[in-house]
């Protein structure tokens, strides 16, 4: 069974996470989703508000588990038996960082492979943080987060 893991802050998941989550679901057998601490970022939603917003937008995924931790990446992915550690991939301006990640969390156990999905085109815009101000604003969320969270995304964010 190939599984693979694809973590984050989700802060909150956009309509780009959920794209890359669905093809991910399509490659591996099983994909561990993982709500994670990224210490240069202080989060709006709790790591379980942003775990349960992915379950209800990926309900209709059979083979995605979605879960929360602490520590590090590769020894979550180590415990669930994954192979690869995914993540997407929007733009040259995305890559230094995730190159450095990759190649981090590749000298910290040098048997999980991290892979990049390419960003769909339509998402290539979209970020947490942009959606996090377009909800503060009231705008229209309905291209950006997964229809299941954006009214307690604008309840929690709107001015
Ligand atoms: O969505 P983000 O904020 O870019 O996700 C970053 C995240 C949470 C995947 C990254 O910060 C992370 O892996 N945190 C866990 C600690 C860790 O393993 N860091 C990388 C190796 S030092």
């Amino acid at each position: 069974m190939k599984i693979a893991v694809y973590p984050g802050s989700f802060d909150p998941v956009t309509l780009g996470h959920v794209n890359i989550i669905e093809r991910a679901a399509a490659i591996f057998d099983r994909v561990y989703v993982c709500v994670m601490v990224n210490s240069e970022k202080n989060p709006k939603f709790t790591q379980e508000e942003r775990a349960d917003m992915i379950r209800r937008s990926t309900a209709y995924l059979p083979n995605v588990v979605v879960e929360t931790a602490e520590g590090l990446l590769v020894d979550y992915a180590e415990s669930r038996g994954a192979c690869a550690i995914v993540k997407g991939l929007r733009a040259v301006s995305d890559f230094d960082s995730e190159f450095q990640m990759a190649l981090a969390n590749k000298k910290l156990n040098p048997a999980i492979e991290t892979m990049f999905l390419a960003s769909s085109e339509k998402y290539t815009y979209l970020s947490s943080t942009v959606a996090r101000e377009m909800a503060k604003y009231g705008a229209d969320l309905s291209d950006s987060l997964p229809a299941e969270i954006i009214d307690e995304v604008s309840a929690k964010l709107k001015r």
